[in-house]
């Protein structure tokens, strides 16, 4: 019996840096605010000309690369993104596209920031069932182009960014162990990226400003707290393993306060927590495949050991699963 399991990761990080101190001189913050209640320092923005999809593209032909796997064999392709580039086509259509998977299925999927783990559970599901024998899930965010730029409370949180990841069949004793996923409606005022009301038959609609990302932070900061823990509970416990057998935690990576507040919880040492906000910010459902292909690149992950991936985001949804890798 074999298990479904992430056989190759890719990344793409935009080559514009944004450091605290650029946002000095944009909006009434600093350096040590932001460093204080956030652990961000710098984060990348996309070109004007590079799109969600563009970046989408990069991690997935690194992913592809890394598993040295025809692109034509490639049956799934799931996108997690909030900041599409568009309403339709669906980013993961553009990526099929590109890379030339003239054989896959294709769409997007939009849970925010647990983006990604909602579409890794996806995935799995279809490989895991037989309907599919592979399947290729990309994370890829622009938030810069949903942040107002005019708003210190929000614009100094995000950042652009890209995962992708191939899943497969994997030996039993490796893959995906357990997966938690889980929706609260009523939270979802909380983080918004609204629209001002628009009349169709109003010719003055265009000087209405774009959709862009509103936020409780308080607020949220406690439920994101309190979800997270009850997420990783739940799948460490389906994975029939101990808290104690978790070697790393990837987390979301949305506040290194809130990850210090889900560590405390869990009584985990921060250690077993692979953290980079300080360099790339929150980049929503991109966060933890950028993170996860660091801790690996690092070898903060070794073949065998039992990883937590685990997030909140806007919905408000949770999710986890746990890996052996
Ligand atoms: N620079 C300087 N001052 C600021 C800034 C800033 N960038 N932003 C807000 N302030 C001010 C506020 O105006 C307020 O001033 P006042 O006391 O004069 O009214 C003061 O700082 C404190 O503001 P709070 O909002 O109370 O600050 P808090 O300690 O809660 O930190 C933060 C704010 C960092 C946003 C925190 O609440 C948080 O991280 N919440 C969770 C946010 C989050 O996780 N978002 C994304 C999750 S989902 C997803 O990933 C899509």
């Amino acid at each position: 019996m074999s298990n479904v399991g992430i056989i190759s990761l890719g990344h793409y990080l935009p080559k514009k840096v944004l450091t605290n101190h650029d946002l000095e001189k944009m909006v009434d913050t600093s350096d040590e605010w932001i460093t204080i209640r956030t652990g961000i320092k710098e984060r990348r923005i996309a070109a004007a000309d590079e799109d969600t999809s563009h970046m989408a593209i990069k991690a997935a032909r690194e992913a592809i690369k890394n598993a040295d796997m025809d692109a034509q064999k490639i049956e799934l392709i799931i996108v997690a993104t909030a900041s599409a580039d568009s309403n339709f086509p669906a980013v993961a259509c553009m990526v099929q596209r590109a890379i030339g998977a003239t054989q896959a299925a294709a769409f997007d999927v939009n849970a925010a920031c647990s983006g990604f783990l909602c579409a890794l559970t996806t995935a799995k599901q279809y490989v895991q069932t037989g309907l599919y024998k592979n399947a290729l899930v990309v994370a890829a965010e622009k938030f810069s182009k949903l942040v107002d730029w005019n708003d210190r409370s929000t614009c100094v949180l995000f950042g652009d960014g890209a995962g992708a990841c191939l899943l497969g069949h994997v030996r039993s004793d490796r893959g995906i162990l357990s997966e938690f996923m889980h929706a609260q409606g009523a939270y979802g005022h909380l983080l918004e990226v609204i629209a001002e009301e628009r009349n169709p038959l109003d010719q003055t609609c265009q000087a209405i400003k774009p959709p862009y990302v509103t936020m409780n932070g308080q607020a949220l900061f406690k439920v994101a707290v309190n979800s997270m823990f009850e997420a990783a509970s739940v799948a460490i416990k389906k994975a029939k393993l101990k808290l104690s057998d978790i070697e790393c935690v990837v987390p979301h990576q949305a506040n290194d306060r809130i990850i210090s507040g889900v560590a405390k919880k869990l009584k985990l040492p921060k250690e077993k927590f692979y953290i980079n906000i300080e360099k790339y910010g929150n980049m929503s459902a991109a966060s933890i495949l950028v993170a996860l292909y660091e801790a690996v690149e690092n070898k903060r992950i070794r073949k065998g050991d039992h990883v937590l991936l685990v997030t909140f985001g806007a919905g408000l949804v949770a999710a986890a699963n746990v890996v052996r890798w």
